[in-house]
């Protein structure tokens, strides 16, 4: 019996197995009240927050954390450079925030970062870790896993961007410690910010709920320009000599596979979550094709510039997806679904098989999902509650991702459980400016590439 049957837009039944994000099943649970427990002792309701990685997202979620309801305070900052942190300091506690957040006024009597909680290096995050409540991590996925279980094994609550690894070995990382963090009812929140956004929330729960019938096909793009280039010669210049190698890398770190994952990873993740969530499922295999065209040159490191892959689901079900980084092309970020009754040809949209309007959200009062996802993490601890568990959910979406990576590096059909399975660590052996990263460059100054049907990633 088609799903559809049951399905009206303005009463969408709930799906029995809610996978994602908020832990749904009777609502929130509630922890021993810490905060509640500590204003009733000392008074001191305060919320302290350590920000880890002081970049543009970083500065931004320090800011939406700031700008919430509750009393929080930003206690400690931590980041690999001194100039990094020093510019997010500046704008943090600057009297005009607005051109960030979107937000009027200023959130600097919220700051309280004196100069010896403000660490650099690589173990930085070890030293502001322990001062806070929440930690904001919004440093390159790569270190993403040891981050997440230092703050799980301190007991805190966290807000982590994705993408939460780059390779198997630290998705199984992460996924050990959201075992954890929900053992110790840490509330954890993860940026695919599409969960927390009003036009995917309602369209998604109608998807599931069979508006459509069943999904038979899935379509999800990542095309535009693709992102900075932080150039080897300009941190030189700055820096008055020539980089260590590693010190080059840690700065440009998007193109490196050990610090970025490839922009499958890095951005086209967001969309292939929405797939996954859709489904209600992830993949079981994929295989593509992929390469770089456009962006090869010194500073483009190793990764890909387009990738396309076709995602098996265990249903026979298929997500096609394209991801490309190639200035002057079309433009594409969004997804898009056919149902066996219908189709979803964009988020927030319904339309019958004979291509009838069924439904059409109004985005223009929706909430910014970047604020949102602050605001309903901090009002869930300030309030004692256990609400949110997204790292396993960010972890296989992030899987999703590599496992795409890995069928257009090798140019072979990979399965998941051996994608999981896989014990290839693209991690550096020692993390110090003058250790020698994973990568090098050959005597050309370029990075050798991955070429498909030679390239092993299991
Ligand atoms: N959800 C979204 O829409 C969204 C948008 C932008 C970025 N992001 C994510 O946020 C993360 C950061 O991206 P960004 O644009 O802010 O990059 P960025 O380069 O602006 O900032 C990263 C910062 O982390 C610091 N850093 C690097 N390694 C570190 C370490 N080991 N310890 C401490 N600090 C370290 C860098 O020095 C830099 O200041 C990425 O994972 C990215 O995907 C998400």
């Amino acid at each position: 019996m088609s799903k559809s049957k049951h399905f009206s837009p303005t009463n969408p039944t709930r799906r029995d197995f809610v996978k994602n994000s908020a832990l749904a099943a009777g609502g929130a649970l509630l922890l021993p009240n810490f905060l509640a427990a500590k204003a009733h002792i000392d008074g001191d309701d305060t919320i302290k927050v350590a920000l880890v990685g002081c970049g543009g997202r970083g500065t931004g979620a320090a800011l939406q954390a700031l700008l919430t309801k509750q009393n929080v305070k930003l206690v400690a900052m931590a980041d690999a450079f001194r100039d990094n942190l020093d510019e997010a300091y500046k704008v943090i506690t600057s009297d005009d925030i607005m051109d960030w957040t979107g937000a009027e006024g200023n959130v600097k009597s919220r700051v309280a970062v004196p100069e010896e909680h403000k660490f650099t290096g690589f173990d930085a995050y070890k030293k502001a870790i322990p001062l806070a409540d929440v930690v904001i991590l919004t440093t390159p996925p790569g270190f993403r896993p040891m981050h997440f279980e230092e703050c799980v094994k301190q007991g805190k609550h966290v807000f982590m961007e994705k993408p939460v690894a780059v390779d198997a070995p630290g998705i199984r990382r992460v996924l050990e410690a959201a075992e954890i963090a929900k053992q110790k009812k840490l509330n954890v929140i993860v940026g695919l910010q599409r969960h927390y956004q009003k036009v995917y929330r309602g369209w998604v729960e109608m998807l599931q709920a069979g508006a459509i019938g069943d999904i038979t096909t899935s379509h999800v793009y990542w095309n535009n320009d693709g992102v900075w280039v932080r150039g080897r010669e300009e941190f030189s210049k700055k820096a008055g000599r020539p980089l260590t190698e590693m010190e080059y890398q840690m700065r440009n770190w998007y193109y490196f596979n050990w610090l970025c994952g490839d922009h499958i990873c890095e951005q086209h993740i967001h969309n292939l979550d929405v797939g996954n969530w859709v489904k209600n499922a992830y993949p079981v295999r994929a295989h593509g094709m992929g390469g770089r065209q456009v962006r090869v040159g010194k500073d483009f490191g190793e990764i890909f510039d387009h990738h396309f892959i076709e995602y098996e689901y265990e249903d026979g079900s298929r997500m096609f997806s394209q991801c490309r980084h190639q200035p002057g092309t079309m433009s594409r970020v969004t997804e898009a679904f056919q149902g066996t009754n219908g189709s979803a040809p964009q988020p927030g949209v319904l339309l019958t098989r004979s291509g009838h309007e069924l439904f059409k959200h109004d985005s223009r009062n929706d909430p910014n999902p970047y604020q949102v996802e602050h605001d309903e993490l901090f009002e869930a601890i300030a309030k004692g509650q256990y609400k949110y568990a997204d790292a396993e959910n960010g972890a296989k979406a992030t899987m999703t991702s590599i496992l795409g990576r890995m069928a257009t590096y090798s140019g072979q059909v990979v399965e998941w459980k051996d994608a999981m399975a896989s014990n290839i660590s693209l991690m550096p052996q020692q993390f110090d400016f003058k250790a020698t990263p994973p990568v090098l460059p050959g005597p050309d100054g370029m990075y050798a590439c991955a070429v498909p049907g030679v390239t092993k990633v299991i």
